[in-house]
């Protein structure tokens, strides 16, 4: 009974035309620049406004399935006095926490860092289940440099993200399972795909020693691409296929869904190459999206800070709706706003 519930919540994330919108960025990093610039006045306060103003996005539900926020906002009130979860849940979109707290460096590897907040994490996911909360997510980061990903690095990310998942889902809670090779440095686009099938494959190593229920997850992770700094730049469809060809190596069709991160690729690239990547037809699992800046920062560009929200929320929806599209492999750059110079 709890294995198809989580069953049905990864499906549900996973959907057909949705996606989620990773908005787990505390005020502090709106407010620092962390999706663009901020409008004055740089608060806390506008920070919760601007939240605010994107969870009550009219007709967000009909192409996101889920929205990740931080602990400690899901308690912020809205000026009406409802929570900020009880604004998501009325949208009918599943609510999502990150649970870690933190990052601390590898002794023998500074460079290199592994999410802290596994203590005492069982009551804190018995708390949300409580709370309403439908599924979490954890995010373990690999680099690559001169001498970097570390085995290290990779084998203890892999089991902090499966030691996650396994209390996760022992709580009730659909655990996203975020592996992350980032595209930062001067790598091309095979050094991407040999890291990130490393990555993957520790992870599904250790999520099967942890014992945890692969229909119950949601993977997130990289697409495979060229290092932001790398003078050959593969196309998109390169991209496709790569990333396709990397999945299907490690990726077990048990896994209902993949909902990638967006890593810093511009708005435009996230939606071309999520498209190019579903133009390929049907896979053994859902291809999604977990978009942070690439549906976001569209909408804190927009917005027109206290007096009007409706150009925030028009530039959110529409991300949101070429996402959307993108999963099904239906969106189309003429589909996109011309740019206003
Ligand atoms: P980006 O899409 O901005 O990379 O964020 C996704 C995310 O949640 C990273 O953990």
């Amino acid at each position: 009974m709890e294995n198809a519930r989580l069953e049905d919540t990864a499906q549900a994330l996973v959907a057909p035309g949705k996606g989620i919108f990773a908005a787990d960025v505390p005020p502090q990093g709106l407010i620092n620049g962390f999706w663009g610039d901020m409008r004055e006045p740089k608060t806390i306060d506008a920070a919760r406004d601007f939240q605010e103003m994107m969870f009550r996005t009219p007709g967000l539900s009909d192409h996101i399935s889920g929205i990740i926020i931080f602990d400690d906002v899901l308690e912020q009130k809205s000026k009406d006095g409802n929570t900020f979860l009880d604004i998501i849940k009325q949208q009918d979109i599943l609510a999502g926490i990150t649970p870690t707290t933190g990052w601390q460096k590898l002794g023998s590897s500074p460079k290199e860092r592994v999410p802290t907040g596994l203590d005492g994490l069982p009551n804190r996911l018995e708390k949300w289940r409580e709370a309403g909360i439908s599924f979490v997510k954890w995010r373990v980061a690999a680099r690559i440099g001169p001498g970097l990903p570390s085995p290290l690095a990779i084998e203890l990310g892999a089991h902090s993200v499966a030691e996650y998942a396994a209390l996760a889902q022992a709580a009730g809670l659909v655990p996203i399972v975020e592996p992350d090779v980032e595209m930062r440095g001067e790598h091309d686009i095979q050094r991407h795909f040999e890291v990130t099938e490393w990555f993957l494959h520790k992870t599904f190593e250790a999520l099967y020693e942890h014992g945890v229920l692969l229909e119950g997850i949601v993977l997130k992770t990289n697409m495979v691409l060229s290092g932001s700094d790398c003078p050959i730049q593969a196309n998109e469809e390169t991209v496709a296929l790569e990333t396709l060809k990397c999945l299907r190596h490690i990726v077990p069709p048990a896994v209902p869904g993949i909902g990638f991160l967006s890593g810093g690729q511009s708005d435009y690239k996230a939606t071309a190459h999520l498209n190019a990547i579903n133009a390929h037809g049907p896979q053994p699992w859902q291809l999604s999206f977990s978009y942070g800046r690439a549906i976001g920062k569209a909408a804190m560009m927009a917005w027109d800070g206290r007096t009007d929200n409706s150009a925030g929320q028009t530039a959110l929806l529409h991300r949101a709706r070429m996402n959307g599209l993108a999963t099904l492999g239906k969106w189309a750059p003429k589909l996109e706003k011309p740019v206003s110079s």
